[in-house]
């Protein structure tokens, strides 16, 4: 399973890629409000600066919502750089202009996938990726990774090549979940990532052995 990290931060990427594990990053618009990137120019040079640092996939979203909109800001982010993957929203227009781009060999995907048939329709049209987002159905109580698992087995069945990509991840639980249930992918913020890390016996065991060998060193 890859792991991307969403966030549209710098610092966090660049931490995230230190630790060797990274495969790509997603960005969404409230991500790229949150670091203070406002304007075309700006928000361009913020995806070529993230490229710079990862060397993997890096989702750039449309702001379009209609298939001419999709399509010409798709192709202009695709043209920033080899990594770019334009994500399209889960609308009419949006299956239709991911069928465009995937036709150009433009990768994209699919976001704001919340239910399986929206999955299919994304598979159908080519989608490189797709985004079902967890952590917003479980706020609503649905069960974000049950989503993930019905996604994993339908592709299975049909042989779907496009990649499940488990995104709006909110807790460590939902990593571990995804791998087990078949996600190609995961997209979490840098905080989820590192809480795998930990384990209260890891920690006490390093203790006593550091311990051990001080004392035996004195
Ligand atoms: C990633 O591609 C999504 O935009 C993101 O995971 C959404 O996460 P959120 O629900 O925490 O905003």
């Amino acid at each position: 399973m890859k792991f991307f990290i969403d966030t549209a931060n710098l610092a966090q990427i660049k931490e995230a890629n230190d630790l060797g594990i990274l495969d790509g990053v997603t960005t969404n618009p409230s991500l790229m409000a949150k670091e203070g990137i406002k304007g075309d120019a700006a928000v361009m040079q913020h995806y070529i600066d993230i490229c710079n640092i990862v060397d993997g996939d890096v989702s750039a979203e449309v702001i379009s919502t209609d298939y001419a909109g999709m399509i010409a800001e798709g192709e202009k982010l695709a043209a920033l750089h080899e990594n770019i993957v334009v994500k399209i929203p889960m609308i009419k227009d949006g299956v239709k202009a991911i069928k465009y781009l995937t036709s150009k060999g433009i990768k994209t995907n699919c976001t704001l996938v919340f239910g399986p048939g929206q999955a299919i329709l994304a598979a159908k049209a080519g989608a490189t990726y797709i985004s079902p987002f967890v952590g917003r159905l479980d706020d609503i109580s649905y069960d974000g990774m049950e989503l993930i698992a019905q996604i994993a087995q339908i592709f299975a069945v049909q042989g779907y090549q496009t990649q499940i990509l488990a995104a709006s991840i909110r807790n460590p639980m939902h990593i571990i979940k995804s791998a087990q249930m078949g996600a190609h992918v995961i997209t979490s913020p840098l905080a989820s990532i590192l809480a795998l890390l930990k384990h209260p016996l890891t920690d006490s065991g390093l203790a006593q052995f550091l311990a051990d060998h001080a004392k035996s060193n004195s």
